[in-house]
């Protein structure tokens, strides 16, 4: 039986990716798409999300939720620079007409768990505000999700929005405090996808070769952040967070080394905002319940990732 999968999104670039890879797998019903402030401008996000179902031919049964327009208490930049205006590199902007559902995010997601204890999961691609609401007007909801896989955090490595901090964490910090310590979550940090998260060389060329539809939109998106990947860190490929997140939750066998910890955000403004705690030699007295991923097999995600591009199920080499 397929798990009910949710995936919380601040739909651009990567996100696209992630739930792409989602809606051709075998293992997961993508049951709804909830949108986040995260990346760009909301509108764009939510845009952007139905763009993607469409390309998949999935826009008329999976519903997009609107949800928070803003972080819980900070003020938020966007990262346009990285995704280019409008979320999908620059050249893309999706106008698609398609309504969005008429619930709001929060309560969508806290109605699914509601209605099928344990058998809901929910993947994390932005800014974890959806998820704090919905952890506010339900207090069970780690009791009545199943899988909950978080992208965040920078677990004792540099970040990638400031020194000390991942974009999603940094976004909204108080978030991800108040998510990582009434869930039990299992987080894919920018640490992990800058050491097996990133699609280059001949995977990058089989891609520009390949003529399928999903190839073309993965070449045509990526474009900036492959410049950008290319000017901060010296490396010619396409960092992929969102998508290894996505494809730990949908191959649990693709883990090959993790560790459960302590982890904590700082949530004050100045210059640790958004840092990841991670307690891995347990020497605070926090409560060690975050599963943190600490090494994929790579091989296996670019497969998952070349499959569903070129072929459209990412389980296909498996
Ligand atoms: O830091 C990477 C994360 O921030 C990814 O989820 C990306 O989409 C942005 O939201
Ligand atoms: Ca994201």
């Amino acid at each position: 039986m397929a798990q009910q999968l949710i995936i919380d999104t601040d739909t651009a670039v990567d996100d696209a990716q992630a739930i792409l890879m989602a809606l051709c797998s075998e293992s997961v019903t993508v049951e709804a798409l909830t949108v986040v402030a995260g990346n760009v401008e909301f509108e764009s996000e939510v845009e952007n999300a139905k763009y993607t179902l469409d390309l998949a031919g999935r826009a008329e049964s999976v519903p997009v939720y609107e949800g928070a327009r803003r972080p819980l208490v900070k003020d938020l930049d966007h990262a346009t620079h990285v995704h280019g205006e409008g979320g999908l590199g620059g050249t893309l902007r999706p106008d698609t007409a398609i309504p969005s559902a008429d619930e709001h995010a929060v309560d969508a997601i806290v109605d699914a768990a509601r209605a099928s204890p344990g058998e809901v999961s929910l993947a994390c691609l932005g800014p974890l505000t959806n998820v704090a609401l919905a952890l506010r007007r339900e207090p069970a909801l780690g009791d009545l999700l199943d899988d909950v896989v978080v992208m965040g955090g920078a677990v004792n490595t540099l970040g990638n929005e400031t020194p000390a901090a991942e974009f999603n964490f940094w976004a909204d910090p108080d978030a991800a405090k108040v998510a990582l310590r009434e869930l039990d979550v299992t987080l894919v940090d920018w640490g992990l996808t800058v050491r097996q998260g990133v699609i280059e060389g001949a995977a990058l060329e089989r891609i520009a070769d390949a003529e399928t539809a999903y190839a073309d939109f993965f070449s045509t998106t990526t474009a900036l952040s492959r410049a950008f990947a290319r000017e901060q860190r010296g490396v010619d490929g396409v960092t992929l967070p969102d998508p290894l997140a996505m494809a730990c939750l949908l191959c649990p066998d693709l883990v090959t080394a993790a560790g459960t910890y302590f982890v904590d955000v700082d949530e004050r403004e100045g210059l640790t905002r958004g840092y990841s705690l991670v307690d891995e030699h347990g020497v605070t007295d926090g409560d060690p319940r975050t599963r943190v991923v600490e090494s994929v097999d790579e091989r296996q995600f670019e497969r998952m990732v070349l499959d569903t591009l070129l072929h459209g199920d990412p389980e296909r080499s498996l």
